[in-house]
């Protein structure tokens, strides 16, 4: 019986999930290997909600976003106990291998399980906030990006038909790098992020030198959400700058959407990367993008880092900060 390999999707859903699911699955069959699905994540683990994936399964499901496997975050996955009750359901099918699409809360999740009963799993990395340390990239933030421009260039046409400021929160629980990015590429006049500091004094007399100045109409600002800054700066907009000021928090539609193309080809690549890893003989990597080649690192190095930024978008928002 060839031996099976488990998919699963766990932790905050994102774009270019279910592109990895499909790939993974029909590529560990191109391996020789039984491939998989688990539903709804650690809890499906524990639950047995474990099917043997097929092609009509995993057809028609690359460009819809979210996770057809749906997913979630296991508060049962901390016991012992559950766990074993994982590992039952797993070993009664032959599954001697894991793949997780997620963040690092689950690769952490499912390295105690490797330390607890020797499955060896393989992570791919997805979160639209872009925060896993050690790759460049995470699945689903180049979609995110996508909806936040699209959103902020509909917010641009009733600002300037109405002369008006709008504050945008972007998502990133600890990140400025969707904020800092849509900032840019949006053409914002500032930006706000918990990585870099600002001067709302020189931020002001600025739009108020082009307001009086230059014909400056209207002002966009992009806050990330791990500022808290949205309400307070949309108040200091309309009273220090004197002009009428609205904030729009874009929340969880940032999490949705048909994945990009990017998003699809990334998906793929992480997907092969990761049961590549696997049929290696690697027991707990994750996969990682950096410097535009594909790779894995152990799952220490990834979840015991921070994040860090790309200097050079840090430098290029800097003039949005004041
Ligand atoms: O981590 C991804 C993310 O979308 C963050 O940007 C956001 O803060 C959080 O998840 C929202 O989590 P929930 O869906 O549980 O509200």
């Amino acid at each position: 019986m060839s031996e099976g390999i488990a998919i699963l999707t766990s932790g905050g859903d994102s774009a270019g999930m279910n592109p990895a699911v499909k790939c993974a699955a029909e590529y560990a069959a191109a391996k020789g290997y039984k491939p998989w699905l688990v539903y709804d994540g650690l809890r499906g683990l524990i639950d047995d909600k474990i099917v043997e994936s097929s092609r009509e399964l995993v057809s028609g499901i690359l460009h819809r976003g979210g996770t057809i496997l749906r997913s979630s975050r296991s508060k049962r996955f901390f016991d012992i106990n559950f766990r074993r009750q994982a590992y039952e359901n797993l070993k009664k099918r032959g599954i001697g291998k894991l793949i997780v699409v997620g963040g690092d809360g689950s690769f952490r999740a499912l390295n105690q399980f490797y330390a607890d009963f020797g499955i060896p799993f393989a992570g791919i990395p997805a979160t639209i906030d872009n925060d896993i340390a050690g790759t460049d990239y995470c699945l689903g933030v180049d979609t995110a990006l996508n909806i936040i421009r699209q959103s902020v260039d509909s917010i641009r046409d009733t600002a300037t038909s109405f002369s008006r400021a709008f504050v945008i929160e972007v998502m990133g629980r600890h990140c400025g790098y969707l904020a800092m990015v849509s900032a840019l590429a949006c053409g914002a006049e500032i930006c706000l992020t918990p990585e870099l500091p600002y001067n709302l004094d020189a931020i002001g007399a600025k739009l108020k030198h082009e307001i009086r100045n230059e014909g400056r109409g209207y002002i966009l600002a992009i806050v990330a959400e791990g500022t808290k800054m949205g309400d307070y700066l949309t108040r200091w907009i309309n009273d220090s700058i004197g002009m009428e000021a609205r904030l729009t928090v874009l929340g969880h539609v940032q999490r949705g959407g048909s994945p990009t193309v990017y998003d699809r080809i990334m998906a793929y690549k992480f997907a092969v990367a990761a049961v590549d890893s696997l049929h290696a003989g690697n027991t707990n990597a994750i996969m990682v993008y950096r410097d535009g080649t594909f790779g894995h690192l152990p799952i220490h190095t990834v979840v015991d880092s921070k994040y860090k930024l790309d200097p050079a978008l840090l430098k290029l928002c800097m003039p949005l900060c004041g």
